[in-house]
């Protein structure tokens, strides 16, 4: 086989794919090879000796991770002279290496304890003093260096360099008085510096936070793997418990999501759950103040008022706004408990205006993060994933590494700028115009990919007539940015064999429209490495929009206008639809301010938190009659609420998130939430019962297997099948897989009409 090479491993022969090193080789078929500098997702600087095996006829030891496999290759690893050498290696590290594992953060979890134990020698033949540095030293606020213990393996350094690309740190000094440190004039400022912690071998790097907080044999034996909450990329991680409290978080690989890595945001972000400032108790107005109340107060008063409100100003003067941190189960209860119990659609899960539609069948992107690793070329239109999605942020630097051209279109200079062929600088307001302009170019200079318009693409014509009439120049003028440089770029996009475009779904009014004929005119849809991917900014923006926590959208993101969708919902849940579009959450706070509000039941939310917002909102809400807050803090708004209620974090419940790429996720309970929290979704069914509504689950599973009922994307979605990775929406019917790509079968795709192509652009 022309990928694959023999080679004989201890006096087995295997087969083994060519180009791979010895290390990954043996992994492959079982073998270990001890390693402490190696590591998979990053070069091979053979510097610490651990992995020394004996080659046949190669005259000294080789390092097994810096050599590749070749044909009829005979490799030992425990011959008596590879195994003198791996004891040599330990023998010499452990020189200066402090044997302070009783008190060291790795102890318990380290490599270099476990290469010893069996690659060493069991004694030592040196009684010398060793090194002594003053420890530990922070290297900022979150790490801090114990460099005694370090044994220069350098992956801290080399994931700065190699993956981060920030290039924070550097080794200081030389020979044997060689550290860690930070770049001169930086500080290790890195948003992803959190992983370095993971990545060294010993205990020379530790986190500030966790540092003698737990021993790995006295934390919970359930610690438990679940999903990082502050952002749609969805990265997965482990939580480390001990006596009920979250006390690190560390990753937990699912390739296709997050690579391995983990963001600073997500690692550190974790004590705010052991808060004692957390609600613990319903919260109930009397006489003026907030007072504790229970479970069965709060429920029945909502239910009252709700109830109450309805007869007397009917099911529209109730709304109801879900997090969009919370779970798919959440909201999809939410949407329910509105739609079929108090009878209104004025349900949502932000309070910021959405923007408007586009023709593609579904408000997801079409690809998949690792697809990106394919594009060829990736557009990158106003946005800024180190801060919004920190984690895409590696991926796209990954593909860059790997050969994609990026090209930055916006008026930030963000990190991805580095890594880009081109910036294309332009103020946000001319961002739109910019991605029309594309569409022009693409169209004038003929390179619109003819035959895929005409078998996939409906509403081709007006589109192209419209970019035929816009002025290229004059619009080139207007926006700051050179014909030239837009025709080069349109060029670069079409040209590429697959070529993939980011933007945010919130953009300005007609970003969105004009990239989605761009895609659909080049035909740069539909195939990994080949996909549109509107950025959501928040958790499980992209579930709430999925499972129907939106005023016009039902569960399956179908249209409340589909009577067919109706129908099927009204089937399953037994109770006719509200055909009558409801208040989006921005809606709601507009009618609260008319006082036209009894009811505002906001989960999460915290507009009154925002200063910029507060002094105009403050009055809107006052005028609410009845406002229900459910949230982990006593909040700005929940002060101002008649109820608060006490719902859990990311670590307190069960149930599912949808990350930014339609990959449905499991979070799982790690951590019992104190007092009388209670998990958001059974709060949600609680109310439902108290309505009188059919919301009998015993569990967030159950709930899980009514959106797959409901939401026809969703279909076939269990905990099962989720397992530990996820799986991207919708599952293939023929194999169970997920789909790595929407609109790859041959389904016709609509253009979005220019039709904000200003005059002044037209030509003649
Ligand atoms: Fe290796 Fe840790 Fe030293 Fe960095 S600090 S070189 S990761 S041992
Ligand atoms: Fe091969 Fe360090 S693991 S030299």
């Amino acid at each position: 086989m022309e990928n694959t090479v023999r080679i004989t491993i201890n006096g087995r022969e295997y087969v083994v794919p060519k180009g791979m090193n010895l290390v990954d080789a043996a992994q492959s078929v079982g073998i270990e090879i001890p390693v402490f500098c190696y590591h998979p997702k990053m070069k091979p600087v053979g510097a610490c000796r651990m992995c020394l095996v004996e080659i046949e006829k190669a005259p000294k030891l080789q390092t097994a991770c810096t050599t590749i496999v070749a044909d009829g290759m005979v490799v030992r690893t425990n011959s008596p002279r590879a195994v003198a050498g791996q004891n040599a290696t330990i023998e010499f590290l452990l020189l200066n290496h402090p044997l302070d594992c009783p008190v060291c953060d790795k102890g318990g979890e380290c490599p270099l304890q476990d290469n010893t134990f069996r690659y060493g020698r069991g004694v030592s033949r040196f009684a010398e003093m060793k090194r002594h540095f003053v420890k530990p030293i922070p290297l900022s606020d979150k790490i801090l260096l114990d460099r005694e213990r370090c044994i220069m393996c350098y992956r801290c350094v080399r994931f700065t360099r190699e993956i981060a690309g920030d290039e924070t740190l550097t080794v200081l000094e030389r020979g044997s008085w060689s550290q860690i440190g930070v770049m001169e004039g930086r500080t290790f400022d890195s948003p992803f510096s959190g992983n370095t912690i993971e990545l060294c071998p010993v205990g020379a790097l530790t986190s500030a936070l966790y540092r003698f907080r737990a021993r790995p044999w006295d934390i919970d034996v359930s610690t438990v793997g679940t999903l990082c909450s502050f952002c749609p990329v969805g990265c997965n991680v482990t939580l480390t418990i001990r006596n009920n409290e979250v006390k690190r978080v560390l990753a937990r690989e699912n390739t296709p999501v997050d690579d391995g890595w983990l963001c600073d945001v997500g690692r550190f972000t974790y004590e705010f759950v052991q808060s004692p400032e957390r609600l613990t108790q319903p919260l109930i107005r009397r006489d003026g103040t907030l007072q504790p109340a229970s479970w069965e107060e709060a429920i029945v008063l909502i239910r009252d008022r709700i109830q109450e409100t309805m007869v007397r100003r009917g099911p529209t003067a109730v709304a109801a706004v879900a997090s969009p941190r919370g779970t798919n189960e959440e909201a999809y209860l939410l949407q329910k408990l509105m739609r079929t119990v108090v009878g209104s659609n004025n349900v949502d899960y932000t309070l910021d205006p959405h923007p408007a539609p586009t023709p593609l069948p579904y408000d997801a992107a079409t690809g998949s993060i690792a697809g990106l690793e394919q594009a060829a070329v990736i557009l990158l239109v106003d946005v800024n994933p180190i801060v919004e999605q920190p984690v895409l942020d590696l991926r796209l630097k990954k593909a860059a590494g790997r050969g994609s051209t990026l090209v930055v279109i916006g008026p930030e200079k963000t990190d991805l700028v580095r890594y880009a062929a081109r910036w294309l600088k332009v103020d946000r307001e001319q961002v739109p115009a910019l991605a029309r302009a594309l569409v022009a170019a693409v169209v004038q200079e003929e390179l619109v990919n003819t035959a895929f318009v005409a078998e996939r693409v409906d509403g081709a014509d007006a589109v192209l007539a419209a970019a035929r009439a816009l002025d290229l120049d004059q619009a080139a003028a207007e926006i700051g940015v050179s014909r030239a440089e837009i025709v080069a770029t349109a060029r670069l996009y079409a040209g590429a064999a697959r070529a993939s475009i980011l933007y945010r779904r919130a953009a300005p009014a007609g970003t969105a429209a004009a990239l989605v004929d761009l895609a659909l005119l080049c035909g740069q849809i539909g195939r990994d490495g080949a996909g549109l991917y509107p950025l959501v900014a928040q958790t499980n923006e992209q579930g709430a929009i999925d499972v129907g926590a939106l005023p016009d959208r039902l569960p399956g993101q179908r249209s409340l206008t589909d009577a067919a969708a109706r129908q099927h919902l009204a089937d399953l849940w037994g109770r006719p639809i509200p055909t009558a579009p409801g208040l989006s959450g921005a809606a709601a706070l507009a009618a609260a301010g008319r006082g036209e509000l009894g009811v505002l039941y906001l989960i999460g939310h915290d507009p009154l938190g925002d200063p910029a917002r507060a002094a105009a909102l403050r009055p809107a809400l006052a005028q609410v009659e009845f406002l229900v807050v459910q949230d982990l803090f006593l909040t700005e708004t929940a002060k101002q609420a008649a109820v608060v209620l006490p719902g859990v974090s990311f670590a307190e419940k069960d149930g599912t998130y949808t990350n930014l790429e339609r990959r449905v996720q499991r979070l799982n309970r790690a951590v019992k939430p104190r007092g009388q929290m209670r998990a958001d979704w059974e709060i949600i069914r609680d109310l439902g019962i108290a309505l009188g509504g059919d919301f009998d689950y015993a569990s967030a599973a159950d709930v899980l297997a009514e959106i797959a009922v409901a939401a026809p994307i969703y279909h076939g979605l269990t905990l099962a099948r989720l397992g530990t990775s996820g799986l991207q929406w919708p599952r293939r019917p023929t194999d169970g897989a997920g789909t790595t790509a929407l609109y790859a079968a041959a389904e016709r795709l609509r253009c979005a009409p220019l039709e904000e192509v200003g005059p002044t652009t037209v030509r003649g």
